[in-house]
């Protein structure tokens, strides 16, 4: 039987060029275990994918080269071998045995730090469209564990849809909840460092402010809340073990919270490790009247009105 490969060469476009897209994701749950020896900490967390996309093109070139447009092109970005982009194609490149050379354009949708996997979500697409541009004929399976070489949650930017996460976010189980949610994301001005906020967790439970260990605990009530497809029983399940310490962190992000749910949403929490504020709304056109109102009180940068689940990094057509 052959392979199922992630691309392929019917893709390259008449320029030379492969374009992937891959979703920015909100965890619907995330429970955060004790500190690990090397670094991490243990989790249960419920990813879900949504309808804000991140575009990643690459074509030939010697050697290896990044440029950014749209959110973080302002410099904020880099275009080193500081950017995942660039450490996937290094990864990639070793694993399949040839040589790293490509130009990479990527396209920002999803703001940078800010809790949304955007840094994910481009590594994850750069994987898929290296593949299809350089014919390594990668099956999911090669790319996942190059994914999770580059951080915890690219391996979720590959899957999207909806799953269920462990150990430190990368290992992944499938939830068959083919319900539609709506959302808005309110994005907040400045980025938040995800070890920071980690630390300030780790911190606040061993000054006693917190208790040592997750509060929202396992997942096994939002899971059944996604099944069942009510919003309302999905918005009471919401729960984020970074939120107090992002809050902590960023005290405006208390009131983020509230403007929120004072504007209708059924639930709101942090998404990762913020400062991007989710709120759960029961269908499409309420998440688009609420984006608006919440737009025009200017609590946010930015808000946009997003749905999921959404397929995972992807070839575009
Ligand atoms: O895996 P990733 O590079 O996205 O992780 C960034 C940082 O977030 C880690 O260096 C660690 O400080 C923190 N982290 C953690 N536990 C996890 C995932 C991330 O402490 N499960």
């Amino acid at each position: 039987m052959p392979h199922a490969t992630a691309g392929g060469p019917g893709r390259i476009h008449g320029d030379g060029s492969v374009t992937a897209h891959a979703p920015a994701k909100v965890n619907v749950h995330l429970g955060v275990g004790p500190l690990r020896a090397d670094g991490f900490h243990e989790l249960t967390t419920v990813y879900l994918a949504v309808s804000l996309l991140d575009s990643v093109t690459v074509w030939p070139d010697e050697g290896l080269s990044v440029t950014v447009t749209g959110e973080g092109a302002d410099g904020s970005v880099p275009t080193d071998s500081r950017n995942l982009v660039w450490q996937a194609a290094e990864l990639l490149a070793r694993h399949a045995g040839v040589r790293p050379d490509a130009a990479l354009h990527v396209d920002k949708s999803i703001p940078a730090a800010a809790g949304l996997a955007g840094g994910s979500a481009d590594a994850a697409a750069a994987l898929v469209a290296l593949d299809a541009l350089w014919g390594t004929h990668c099956t999911r399976g090669d790319l996942a564990g190059l994914a999770a070489r580059l951080g915890s949650d690219v391996p979720f930017s590959l899957v999207g849809g909806t799953a269920l996460g462990t150990g430190r976010g990368e290992q992944l189980s499938p939830v068959l909840s083919r319900h539609r949610t709506d959302w808005v994301l309110g994005i907040a001005g400045d980025g938040l460092s995800t070890p920071t906020v980690y630390r300030e967790l780790d911190r606040l439970r061993d000054a006693g402010d917190l208790p040592p260990d997750s509060v929202a605990g396992p997942a096994d009530d939002v899971l059944t809340a996604l099944r069942g497809g009510d919003a309302g029983e999905l918005a009471a399940r919401l729960a984020n073990d970074l939120q107090a310490p992002a809050v902590h962190l960023r005290p405006e992000l208390r009131r983020a919270l509230g403007v929120m749910t004072g504007a209708g949403c059924l639930g709101a929490l942090v998404s990762g490790s913020g400062p991007t504020v989710a709120g759960l709304l029961p269908d499409a056109d309420a998440a688009e009247e609420t984006a608006a109102a919440l737009a025009a009180s200017g609590a946010f940068r930015a808000v946009r009105a997003v749905h999921g689940p959404v397929p995972g990094a992807r070839l575009a057509g």
